[in-house]
């Protein structure tokens, strides 16, 4: 997997990136933001990312990416050598002149296949191969030094990807209010929701995330924990974007101005 090529990259490389126009370096500043599945991470994470004038890195959109490729090739989900072997030959990379960056596997889009429902059952235990995970590591580092202003997404960005990340968040929210989130995204979709339910398979999930021997779901010691239980996303955008512009001694102005 390559995720970084010549053709679809915008800025300079990995080595000495530098602004475009006016060649000077660039500064860094990646901001992870981790936690478990219903907190909003990712829409806030995305909006975040506009209101700094920062690009995104959806992680989870990666490791769905390699469940759907593995499963298309009809791989066994358990043979992590295999499913990094598909991967590396889908090569996987994004297409960062579109907002979101695009995925794309094996010459085109691999978006439309990243919220299927085998790919969605699939994806937690594929993401817990060590293997897959060494691989997805080391492709996230690269893109982090290839595009250093960054809100990068996912379970583990502040824990082991990027543990000298400038701003580190771990979003939470109790199991209820994530599994009623979700039952209502369901509705609106027009598909039926049972919360019980939803609760009890996110707990399952948190837990199999949470003890998984690598990358585990924590939360870094030197992160900022924000509970999102009574919050709106837009609520918990404009009190991270805060956080950062008050971490970087920038008061708490918001809007678009970029950092
Ligand atoms: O955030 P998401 O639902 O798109 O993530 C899909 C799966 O990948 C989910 O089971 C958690 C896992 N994941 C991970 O293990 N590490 C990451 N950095 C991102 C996602």
């Amino acid at each position: 997997m390559t995720m970084e090529r010549g053709a679809v990259e915008s800025i300079a490389p990995p080595d000495e990136p530098s602004d475009p126009e006016t060649d000077r370096p660039v500064r860094r500043l990646i901001i992870a933001i981790d936690g478990p599945a219903g907190t909003g991470k990712s829409t806030v994470a995305r909006q975040l990312a506009r209101r700094l004038g920062l690009e995104f890195l959806d992680t989870g959109a990666m490791y769905r990416a390699a469940a759907a490729i593995a499963i298309d090739a009809q791989v066994n989900l358990n043979n992590a050598e295999e499913i990094v072997r598909r991967t590396s030959e889908a090569d996987l990379h994004f297409d960062w002149t579109t907002d979101p960056p695009t995925l794309r596997a094996f010459g085109k889009s691999i978006m439309h296949r990243l919220r299927d429902a085998d790919v969605s059952a699939a994806v937690s235990p594929v993401s817990g191969l060590a293997a897959l995970r060494r691989l997805m590591v080391e492709t996230q580092r690269r893109i982090g030094e290839a595009h250093p202003r960054l809100v990068s997404e996912g379970r583990d960005q502040g824990s082991v990807v990027f543990h000298d990340a400038d701003v580190k968040f771990f979003l939470h929210a109790s199991p209820r209010v994530r599994a009623e989130r979700r039952a209502e995204q369901l509705r609106s979709l027009g598909r039926a929701a049972d919360v019980d339910k939803i609760e009890r398979e996110l707990i399952e999930r948190d837990e199999r995330d949470s003890t998984r021997p690598v990358g585990p779901l924590v939360c870094p010691p030197d992160a900022m924990r924000i509970d999102t239980s009574t919050m709106s996303e837009t609520e918990v955008v404009g009190h991270l974007e805060s956080l950062v512009r008050g971490h970087l001694g920038e008061g708490s102005g918001s809007g678009a101005a970029t950092l």
